[in-house]
């Protein structure tokens, strides 16, 4: 047993996840596609102690009680059964960007738990197997364990359901603008949204289209055609999110900020200048482009009033294993 810290990015899904086939194992209804996120991630130190009567969670600075405390001790229940360990850990971790907004903190910080506390636990896991394991404590978090951009197959069965890596995080110099427009949380979870998913009559049209979106995108990134790949990430958003808003009870994710930008981008393009919004389950517009254009895009944003926080992000790798400690 040792002390170890893992650092792994949020990811950004071009083709989203939304719906379970399989709530326990979280097997996913689609396939889907993400970057990993240069500049918003979670660092996380894990190590298990003999003289722990129980597990000690604490995250920004604050110990962690309640529902998130007891997804995150289930998942160290499942490394202690892998590697055959009754202590209990003692988990800090942080985050370098608001919680609940959009931005996949549940995927950076089951990634970066994962390979904190198997390493911790002693256990040498492949990628694969860190992936499938990330998955079981946020579906996105096996996304955030592969280099650059990935793809989670959606399987059939717990060992076929897991990310991998389709390019390095050179192969394309795509930016994500973050415009984070409020500083609040979420009121409906996505582990909680994915459960209305079925009651939107629109699902199931989502789901009948989602192979072929999938194939036409990987096709987008072999040809590196940024318009095409524009025009599919848009189309996603708002289908993913009609879903949402068709679920009953109904989900409305945007404020109106969100649809501004939205609006924004759209005029943008008109002018000359091209990029691209995908929204995951937040009010958060993620604004993708290529590199040579992100200053321009980032000076228009800062310009709109309201906008709480820009993050400008690069193509990431995927989880990895620091030398600092957070404790
Ligand atoms: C809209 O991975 O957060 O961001 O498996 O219940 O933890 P759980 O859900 P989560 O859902 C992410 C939903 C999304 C789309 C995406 O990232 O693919």
């Amino acid at each position: 047993m040792s002390k170890v810290t893992a650092k792994a990015p949020a990811n950004i899904a071009f083709i989203k996840y939304w719906g379970k086939k399989d709530e326990a194992l979280r097997l996913p209804l689609n396939s889907s596609l993400s970057m990993n996120l240069s500049h918003v991630f979670t660092l996380t130190t894990v190590d298990f102690l003999s003289d722990l009567a129980e597990d000690e969670i604490e995250m920004g600075g604050e110990k962690l009680v309640g529902e998130e405390a007891e997804r995150i001790i289930e998942h160290l229940e499942r490394v202690r059964k892998l590697a055959s360990i009754k202590l209990k850990a003692k988990v800090k971790t942080k985050n370098n960007f608001p919680k609940g907004t959009g931005i996949a903190s549940s995927a950076s910080g089951f990634a970066a738990l994962t390979l904190a506390s198997t390493k911790a636990a002693g256990l040498n896991l492949s990628e694969k197997k860190l992936s499938i394991l990330a998955r079981l404590g946020s579906g996105s978090a096996c996304r955030s364990i592969p280099d650059g951009f990935v793809e989670w197959l959606k399987g059939n069965s717990h060992q076929t359901s897991y990310a991998h890596s389709l390019y390095p995080p050179d192969y394309w110099d795509l930016v994500d603008i973050i415009a984070v427009v409020t500083k609040k949380g979420k009121k409906v979870s996505s582990a909680e949204g994915h459960g209305r998913a079925e009651s939107s009559l629109f699902l199931s049209a989502r789901v009948r289209a989602m192979g072929a979106k999938v194939r036409l995108l990987k096709k987008t990134f072999k040809e590196k055609n940024f318009t095409k790949l524009g025009e599919i990430i848009e189309e996603e958003t708002l289908n993913m999110h009609a879903v949402m808003m068709t679920s009953k009870p109904s989900i409305i994710y945007w404020l109106p900020k969100t649809i501004q930008l939205m609006l924004a981008i759209r005029q943008w393009r008109q002018e000359g200048l091209e990029s691209y919004f995908t929204i995951d389950a937040g009010a958060t517009v993620h604004i993708i482009c290529l590199k040579k254009d992100a200053g321009k895009i980032k000076e228009k944003v800062l310009r709109l009033r309201g906008i709480d926080r820009v993050i400008v992000n690069y193509p990431a790798s995927g989880a990895k294993l620091v030398k600092s400690y957070l404790f």
